[in-house]
């Protein structure tokens, strides 16, 4: 039996899919690429925006064919578009036949035994409270892993739908968190990502306090591993010891993605993400004083209901300021239900691409004069995999989190090589390999 599995969406849904495949390989399915040659099909949906959600539109057609070729195909649909949308997926899509949602995916292989013997489409989606073995995962990856520190998300920004399908933060205990990394070292990773929606907020919840610093403290002391990443930093939880143990500890890598949304108070105000623009250049001079090598990315949302062209030029102002080596940037989706989906909006759609567009223009003109920088210098870069940049070459990630290309032989992914960097693009650099 064939599974193939397609994910939306950011780490924690990459994370999710490294679950089911688990708890799928468990069952007896074997993973396949090919959706054509596939027995069960797991969609892992986004909703973070409209243009995610449509992603599965996109594949439903598909889906749809395939499961009339063959009627005992198994079609489910996970992740936040799911949890989101519920029975009404099965009610358009009468094919799908399981419907799971972010607190169920430990159900999945009942929900497949129920689906195979009622012959009925299901749909779980209650939060039944049942503690998520978070750590038992199929990994993509021999070397590197994603570890999540926090579930679910207590922040309600107005704009985002996250803390409504993934429900309130919840952190992992330390002791769970340490157990599996040193497994995870153990078996050759090398380099974690600790993940959460706002990790700066660990360890409020639980019984035995510790802050996040403390956490990177100790997964920092365990012996073996290389590089610790961690995503996504909120300014308003971001401490001062976070800048310190960076600086301080060798295997903390030089990279901090600190998204601003947006650089007018009214705004940020309005998005209740609870910083000015001031608290957040402070963070950066702090980091920049204390890390000069650090680099910094961010995500920027253009076109917030309200949002004037005067507080966009509060935006582009910021991104001039901090030159940010790389900003995720994105239009404002209204998602139903958050606060900010209720608030009228003015701004033409045609004036919000024209912002979109100014921003991209002087993001990608400051990304690649801040990669200009790194020309002629080495680096040593963990060698992920192949590149798609062309036949032969390989794609290694700088400490910084910065892509690097070059030539070099298969056998070398998974370790670390050290490249002079030879030629500088916006989004990646190209180098050679020196012995
Ligand atoms: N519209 C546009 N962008 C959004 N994001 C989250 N919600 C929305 C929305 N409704 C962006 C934020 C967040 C990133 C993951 O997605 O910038 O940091
Ligand atoms: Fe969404 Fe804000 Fe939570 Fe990030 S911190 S997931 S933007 S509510």
């Amino acid at each position: 039996m064939k599974a193939y599995i397609k994910t939306f969406g950011c780490q924690m849904n990459e994370n999710d899919s490294e679950r089911i495949m688990y708890l799928l390989e468990n069952e007896g399915y074997e993973r396949t690429y090919d959706i054509a040659a596939s027995d069960l099909i797991v969609i892992n949906t986004c909703t973070v925006r409209e243009k995610a959600k449509n992603k599965l539109y996109g594949h439903i057609g598909n889906l749809k064919i395939l499961k009339s070729k063959n009627r005992d195909i198994l079609i489910c649909i996970g992740g936040c578009t799911a949890q989101d949308l519920k029975e009404k997926l099965i009610e358009d899509f009468p094919f799908v036949d399981i419907v799971f949602g972010t607190h169920n995916i430990a159900e999945l292989p009942e929900l497949i035994n129920r689906r195979v013997s009622t012959g009925k489409s299901i749909c779980s989606i209650e939060n039944n409270g049942f503690d998520p073995d978070l750590f038992k995962v199929k990994r993509e990856y021999d070397f590197k892993a994603f570890v999540p520190i926090t579930i679910g998300c207590d922040n309600y920004c107005s704009y985002c739908i996250v803390p409504f399908v993934r429900g309130n933060e919840k952190s992992v205990e330390v002791k769970k968190i340490i157990r599996n990394i040193e497994g995870l070292v153990s078996k050759g990773v090398i380099e974690v990502t600790l993940i959460g929606q706002n990790v700066n907020s660990y360890g409020k919840d639980l019984n035995e306090a510790c802050t996040f610093s403390g956490l990177l403290e100790k997964v920092s002391d365990i012996k073996g591993l290389k590089r610790i990443r961690f995503m996504t930093s909120h300014p308003k939880d971001f401490s001062r010891s976070v800048i310190d143990i960076i600086k301080n500890r060798d295997n903390l890598v030089g990279h901090i993605h600190l998204p601003l949304q947006a650089g007018s108070n009214k705004i940020l105000k309005e998005m209740n993400r609870n910083y000015t623009r001031e608290d957040y250049l402070n963070i950066i001079e702090n980091i920049r004083e204390e890390i000069p090598d650090c680099s910094i990315t961010t995500d920027i949302i253009v076109g917030f209901p309200g949002e004037e062209r005067d507080d966009f030029l509060e935006t582009l102002d910021m991104v001039r300021k901090v030159r940010f080596n790389r900003a995720f940037t994105f239009i404002y989706s209204p998602r139903e239900g958050t606060r900010a989906s209720k608030i009228k909006d003015y701004i033409l759609s045609e004036e919000k691409k024209k912002w979109f567009k100014e921003l991209l223009e002087n993001q990608n003109r400051i990304s690649y004069e801040e990669n200009k920088k790194f020309a002629g210098k080495k680096f040593e870069v963990l060698v992920e995999g192949r590149s798609k940049k062309g036949a032969n070459l390989l794609e290694g990630r700088m400490e910084n989190n910065t892509i690097v290309n070059f030539k070099g032989e298969e056998k070398l992914i998974g370790s670390f090589a050290r490249v002079k960097i030879n030629r500088v693009k916006s989004f990646y650099l190209m180098g050679k390999i020196y012995i």
